[in-house]
């Protein structure tokens, strides 16, 4: 539904954006991932016809951003950073506004805009200024303004940047309600919303892509992926020794006991062993089953040690996010 070709944008000796290209289907959420400056919301506004491109186009459902602006931009929903609506102006009449723009007339106005009002939960505020409402509702109408068309495409640009925590989930289950229908650009650099609504991520550093893949594949490349923490109630001098001296295992890390909830009183040190990577070098491939494996016999020959739980890490995303985005000087 969203085909992005070769997208740069060049401000005087800043090359913001560099060579992006990437495909969205329907029913995809892509989480567009990157520090702040690496380029997500020069992009959307190029997507988006904002700003025209130094080079490249997107193409919108087989129209062209650039050649046919009018058909392209009728299929698209965008929500620009910062939520840009007007204080003065009540939900209603704001919405109203926009759908009028957006060319709908008389009773089918009306209709369109009760209609985003309940999809958006904004019935009870319907007649307040904008001005006067809180972050999270004010962030809310500017969401019913980009769905108000009911349009095919969506380009979010960071949608719940500074919404508390319940204001977050709002917006998180309102966005997974429709993505079936629908292809969905949002850019974030909160990883948890990632793995909560994402179906695909592109991580973009100093304008180009460094990653595209599912949050899944991505944790995969995570150092932690595979390895298998032990936490012991007491940890026997040989443990280490001997966790250390499995072929499938790369690696020991005893980590401090944590404060522990008050109410077990116990604190309790973690060791974490990390698999040996196979001999393709994916650390992927046989490495992590076999450590588990291995483990689990080790265990069971040691009665004495005292291991309270034993789990396999999957990899955590904000791992992999510092490795390809953290500059090496
Ligand atoms: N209108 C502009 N003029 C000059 N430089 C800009 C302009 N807009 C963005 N930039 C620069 O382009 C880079 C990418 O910015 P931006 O797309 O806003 O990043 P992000 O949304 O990922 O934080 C930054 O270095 C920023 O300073
Ligand atoms: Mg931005």
């Amino acid at each position: 539904m969203l085909a992005v070709k070769r997208l740069e944008k060049t401000f005087g000796l800043i090359r913001a954006v560099r060579d992006v290209s990437f495909q969205v289907a329907q029913g995809e959420v892509l989480g567009f991932l990157g520090p702040n400056g690496a380029g997500k919301t020069t992009t959307m506004r190029m997507i988006t016809g904002f700003l025209p491109p130094t080079a490249g186009t997107a193409i919108i459902m087989g129209h062209d951003i650039i050649h046919e602006p009018i058909s392209a931009k009728k299929l698209i929903g965008y929500l620009p950073e910062n939520a840009p609506v007007y204080a003065d102006m009540t939900v209603w009449n704001y919405l109203g506004f926009i759908a009028e723009i957006r060319g709908f007339i008389g009773r089918v106005r009306v209709e369109r805009v009760q209609q985003t009002i309940e999809t958006c939960r904004l019935d009870t505020v319907k007649h307040q200024a904008i001005g006067t409402l809180s972050k999270g509702y004010k962030q809310r109408v500017c969401f019913a303004q980009t769905l108000l068309h009911d349009p095919p495409v969506l380009i979010m640009d960071e949608p719940t940047d500074g919404l508390d925590p319940n204001q977050k989930h709002i917006v998180r289950t309102m966005i997974r309600n429709m993505a079936a229908r629908k292809a969905i650009v949002i850019s974030t650099h909160i990883l948890e919303e990632v793995e909560a609504i994402c179906t695909r991520v592109i991580i973009i550093r100093d304008g180009s892509i460094v990653a595209n893949a599912s949050p899944t594949e991505l944790k995969a490349k995570s150092r932690a992926h595979g390895a298998v923490e032990l936490t012991v109630k007491s940890a026997p001098g040989d443990l280490v020794a001997k966790l250390e001296r499995l072929t499938s295992a790369a690696r020991v890390e005893v980590y401090p006991p944590q404060a522990a909830p008050k109410a077990t009183g116990v604190q309790m040190p973690r060791v974490v062993v990390y698999p040996r990577p196979s001999a393709a070098g994916a650390a992927i491939a046989a490495g992590p089953a076999q450590l588990a494996t291995d483990i689990l016999a080790l265990v069971k020959a040691n009665p004495g040690w005292d291991l309270a739980a034993m789990k396999t890490l999957e990899g955590r995303l904000d791992d992999v996010f510092r490795e390809l985005t953290e500059s090496k000087n």
